[in-house]
């Protein structure tokens, strides 16, 4: 394989520190300084997974502060606000979303502004790296303990009140939830929702980004009419009124493995670590039941409205590749199709965010085909998983390349790795620095039963 050369490792490694550096705000990082100058849920996961080879006790402080506002329900809020930050720096601000007024009921916290959403539940596998970069540490501090009440809670929340498929799987009601904003995945549900009109609203994303890389003024009025629907109905998910519910592979498959990390987190705090195995093996027989697509060779998005799996691919779809315990033909199909014209996964430098031959691909259009350092690196460790160890080397490596090149932007072109979006982004970064790490060990399957686990079709 061939190795970037120890200077180039050592630039690397310097430049992303000095990302995780400059993004800090004390007690947590922001994904970039001007773009998102708030705390983000999944970001906050994905970067403490990196801080942790920098630092074990902010990578343990970037996870408590995110996880000190969650809400009474259990929900971990999308993104919480730093009340220093001015309110026009980012929209929706916090007088939008008014969570501690119109979260009260769901039990949004009184003292902290947040968000009314949620992100992917990264959180517990987080935890769990955290812990495992320095147990000495994290057991003197009391981490694991501190946090399992609170993670056990939030996959509570989404095995409860999200289950709104009554299907066994988490439904998220926002294109932001998936984190995939404006995948083309969401273009047919959102037909349904009235947008609010452009003059009510200052988009503040287009201060600081370019607007050919962001999702367009359509799709901000559809976004901004289901956020102001959610928090008029106080953030509550019972009545089955929502005009947007989806349940997604990405953000299940996550669930999945995180509730894997919480078994072994409930083992080391001396909690029931057999319940969160059960719900692991019970959330994988759902996700291969109700979204895996045998025509598609991958998982697809299922439309609670339609009642129907939505026909476009996304590199969602193939995320569920880090879940253990597949039946070996989805695992089969799934590298396959990976591999295939759609992803050209070990072909070209990182693999897209939608399908290459989709009809709404767009290599610089936010989730709509550039290349995510996250999805890579879960398709990184989701290789190593299946024994594909030389693919996972090239793709490693050409992420560290982008990376470098790129100046840690947040997104770039899947084919020329030209960056887009934000620069000095902080989970590229992050990732950057659990790339750089030698040894590559399997810590996704490191916190599973591995295959017993395993479910058939
Ligand atoms: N990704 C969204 C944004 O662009 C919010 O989570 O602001």
């Amino acid at each position: 394989m061939p190795v970037p050369a120890a200077t180039d490792d050592l630039t690397l490694r310097r430049g992303a520190a000095r990302v995780l550096l400059a993004n800090w705000t004390g007690t947590s990082t922001v994904p970039s300084r001007a773009l998102y100058p708030h705390q983000w849920s999944w970001d906050s996961a994905f970067i403490a997974i990196g801080l942790r080879h920098l630092s074990v006790r902010r990578a343990q402080r970037e996870l408590e502060s995110l996880l000190g506002a969650q809400w009474a329900d259990g929900r971990v809020p999308h993104i919480v606000f730093n009340p220093a930050v001015p309110l026009d720096a980012y929209f929706p601000s916090p007088d939008f979303w008014r969570s501690s007024r119109a979260g009260a009921t769901a039990g949004a916290p009184p003292g902290t502004e947040t968000s009314g959403i949620v992100q992917p539940p990264v959180h517990a596998l987080s935890a769990l790296l955290v812990h495992r970069a320095d147990p000495e540490l994290s057991r003197r501090r009391g981490f694991l303990p501190r946090l399992y009440k609170r993670l056990a809670a939030w996959h509570d929340y989404l095995t409860g009140p999200r289950d709104l498929g009554c299907g066994g799987l988490a439904a998220v009601v926002h294109p932001w939830e998936p984190g995939m904003d404006n995948s083309p995945c969401w273009d047919g549900p959102l037909q349904r929702v009235d947008p609010t009109a452009p003059d009510s609203y200052r988009r503040a994303d287009l201060d600081h980004g370019q607007p050919a890389e962001r999702p367009t003024d359509l799709d901000y009025g559809r976004y901004v009419r289901l956020a102001t629907d959610y928090r008029d109905r106080r953030y509550a998910d019972s009545g089955g009124d929502h005009a947007f519910a989806v349940e997604d592979p990405c953000f299940n498959a996550l669930l999945i493995v995180s509730e894997h990390a919480l078994a072994r987190i409930a083992t080391e705090t001396g909690a029931d670590a057999a319940r969160h195995e059960r719900r692991a093996a019970q959330l994988t027989a759902a996700l291969v039941a109700r979204l895996w697509s045998p025509a598609e060779g991958m998982f697809l998005c299922r439309d609670l409205l339609e009642g129907e799996l939505i026909a476009e691919r996304s590199v969602a779809g193939l995320i569920p590749l880090i879940v253990p315990g597949l039946p070996r033909d989805v695992v089969d199909a799934l590298l396959a199709t990976a591999a295939g014209p759609g992803f050209r996964l070990g072909e070209v430098p990182m693999s897209p965010s939608y399908d290459f031959t989709g009809h709404a691909f767009d290599g610089s259009r936010y989730w709509r085909g550039p290349a995510w350092f996250n999805t890579n690196w879960l398709l990184e460790r989701g290789l190593r998983e299946h024994g594909r160890a030389q693919t996972a080397d090239r793709l490693r490596t050409s992420m560290l390349t982008a990376a470098g090149a790129c100046d840690f932007a947040e997104y770039v072109n899947p084919f020329t790795s030209q960056p887009r979006g934000a620069r000095g982004f902080g989970w590229t970064a992050a990732l950057t620095l659990d790339l750089l790490v030698a040894a590559r060990p399997s810590e996704i399957a490191g916190c599973t039963t591995g295959p017993a686990n395993g479910v058939r079709t």
